[in-house]
């Protein structure tokens, strides 16, 4: 019998993934002045052992100012570099391939982690938010400083140099944060960009950014990783971003050789309606994978393996990316991969636990 579609390997540049199944990038607010710590090491690790075939970071911040928070992880120094290698060493030691999220933050830096409010930063801890246009993402946020060209220009050197020390750390992927309202999308939304020079206006000045973005990553990191790219695919808001235009983009980012859209949605303005369910944005993978060819990752409310298997068995993705539920259960894919029937090789110091015949949690 040939294996669920889950748990065949997804082959990526020359990067061959153990299954199809991807840890989420999912803030941990836990990092001071950007270093990762245990908190990362046993975090990322136990979904590694819990045998996800790529397990990605949160946002790690390109820049200190492009953090969301104070307690945001990043790579924007050289000494970020060693304690991610350590914990790249730990993932890849277990099978799951390493992957990074890189991001800034734009307007939407500078605020409490959630567990600690969540709220803009008072004053006296804020720093200057920078954004395409001085438009602050909500009442109460931080009027944002619209970048320069020169400043645009040190901003992709930044994502860069990150790629550059992302590779000495270890990482095998890299993913590049343009969804959920950061700078990247803010720069590509024309809700959020209101310039009139050659990063603003049209279709492609909008998309400029991340392009460039591209481009710069791809400068320094071998041709044969991966270079992944999330979106959000709509907007969800009249007249702003939406899959038409994550199409195009898709169709614009590939030749600069992005290998994967990893297709979410939202996050770019406060008010937007949007209706979260089961697999809600999973139609955006569809759409983008079936008209530009490209490979795309569903995310959002995926929980339980059929569901994953369906995706992937409809042809509407490539990868199954999963959050909250990886939080709820680290060891899912050992679950999914006995529920599909195929069980997979358990690491051997838990193997006496590895369920046999028709036992699992859920009976
Ligand atoms: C605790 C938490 C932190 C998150 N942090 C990030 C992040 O750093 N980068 C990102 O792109 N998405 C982030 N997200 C969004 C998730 O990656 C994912 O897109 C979203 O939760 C929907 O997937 P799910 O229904 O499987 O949770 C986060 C989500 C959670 C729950």
């Amino acid at each position: 019998m040939n294996p669920p579609l889950l748990f065949t390997s997804l082959r990526t540049r020359s990067l061959e993934l153990r299954n199809r199944i991807v840890v989420s990038p999912m803030c941990e607010y836990s990092s001071h002045d950007g270093f990762a710590n245990d908190w990362h090491l046993v975090h990322l690790g136990s979904r590694a052992v819990g045998g996800a075939g790529l397990v990605l970071t949160e946002a790690c911040a390109v820049t200190a100012e492009g953090r969301i928070s104070p307690d945001d992880l990043g790579i924007w120094k050289d000494d970020h570099v060693a304690m991610l290698a350590r914990i790249t060493a730990f993932v890849r030691s277990q099978g799951a391939a390493a992957g990074i999220q890189l991001a800034h933050a734009g307007r939407k830096a500078g605020t409490a982690a959630p567990f600690k409010g969540g709220k803009p930063l008072p004053a006296a801890e804020a720093w200057q938010i920078v954004a395409p246009s001085p438009l602050a993402f909500a009442p109460g946020y931080a009027q944002p400083h619209e970048v320069s060209k020169s400043e645009i220009a040190a901003i992709i050197g930044d994502f860069a140099a990150a790629a550059a020390r992302a590779l000495t750390a270890g990482f095998q992927v890299i993913e590049l944060h343009a969804a959920h309202g950061y700078l990247i999308h803010q720069f590509l939304s024309p809700l959020s960009n209101q310039r009139s020079d050659a990063y603003g206006g049209s279709f492609d000045n909008r998309c400029r950014l991340a392009c460039e973005v591209v481009e710069a990553v791809r400068g320094v990191w071998p041709a044969e990783l991966p270079l992944w790219v999330r979106i959000s695919a709509t907007d969800w808001v009249e007249g702003g971003w939406d899959v038409a235009d994550s199409v195009a983009l898709a169709r614009r980012l590939r030749p600069l050789g992005v290998d994967l859209m990893d297709c979410s949605s939202g996050g770019n303005v406060a008010h937007a309606q949007i209706p979260v369910g089961p697999g809600y944005q999973t139609v955006f993978a569809e759409q983008i994978k079936r008209e530009t060819g490209m490979a795309t990752g569903a995310v959002g409310v995926i929980t339980s393996p059929e569901q994953a298997e369906h995706i992937l068995v409809t042809g509407q993705a490539d990868a199954i990316i999963l959050a909250r539920q990886m939080l709820r259960e680290p060891y899912w894919p050992l679950r999914a991969a006995h529920e599909l029937g195929h069980p997979i090789a358990w690491p051997e110091q838990y193997a006496r636990a590895a369920w046999v015949g028709r036992e699992s949690p859920r009976r």
